[in-house]
């Protein structure tokens, strides 16, 4: 079987993703080094020379790739349930578990206001209310899509091991 991280940037699916891996003998997979390796560019580059529908359209491709896998944790980028159907292929694709990591508002805008660079959407964002703004208006549409996960697991104030565990 395998197991799908989802959450918002900076809920902390990579690092979660990779300890889960770890922990049980899984193959882990970050969806968007995946991306970079197979498009042979940054993300950031990817937005910048092709824009965002076509960083969708390989996201949805890649996706596809990677749900064939086996034994295997992925983590997706914070936007991958929310386009081009795939928060359906997910829940429809066999044996798959997905894992909606929860973070509140206050903390996603303290961690992402020191890591804005390498993500397009909100790299421009450089003031503390501006970016706060910006997630609260974005996760209350996304969370249509991460609420259709198989688990929820809050991940305020908890160490990646009670994360894991949990
Ligand atoms: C995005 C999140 C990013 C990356 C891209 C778009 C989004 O992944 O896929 O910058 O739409 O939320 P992380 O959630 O790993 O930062």
């Amino acid at each position: 079987m395998n197991i799908v991280l989802i959450g918002y940037m900076g809920s902390g699916k990579s690092l979660i993703g990779s300890a889960l891996a770890s922990i049980l003998e899984f193959d882990y997979i970050d969806l968007d080094d995946y991306i970079e390796n197979q498009e042979k560019k940054t993300i950031s580059e990817i937005f910048d020379d092709k824009g965002e529908i076509y960083f969708r359209k390989q996201e949805h491709t890649y996706l596809k790739d990677v749900l064939q896998k086996n034994d295997t944790v992925i983590s997706l980028g914070g936007g991958t349930p929310c386009f081009a159907g795939n928060m359906d292929l997910i829940i429809e694709a066999e044996k798959v578990k997905s894992i909606y990591l929860q973070t509140s508002l206050e903390e996603l805008t303290h961690r992402l206001l020191s890591e804005r660079s390498k993500r397009p959407l909100i790299a421009h964002l450089t003031n503390e209310d501006d970016l706060k703004d910006f997630i609260r208006k974005h996760l209350f549409e996304r969370s249509f899509y991460y609420n259709q996960s198989d688990i929820k697991v809050q991940t305020d104030q908890k160490t990646v091991e009670t994360i894991v565990t949990e």
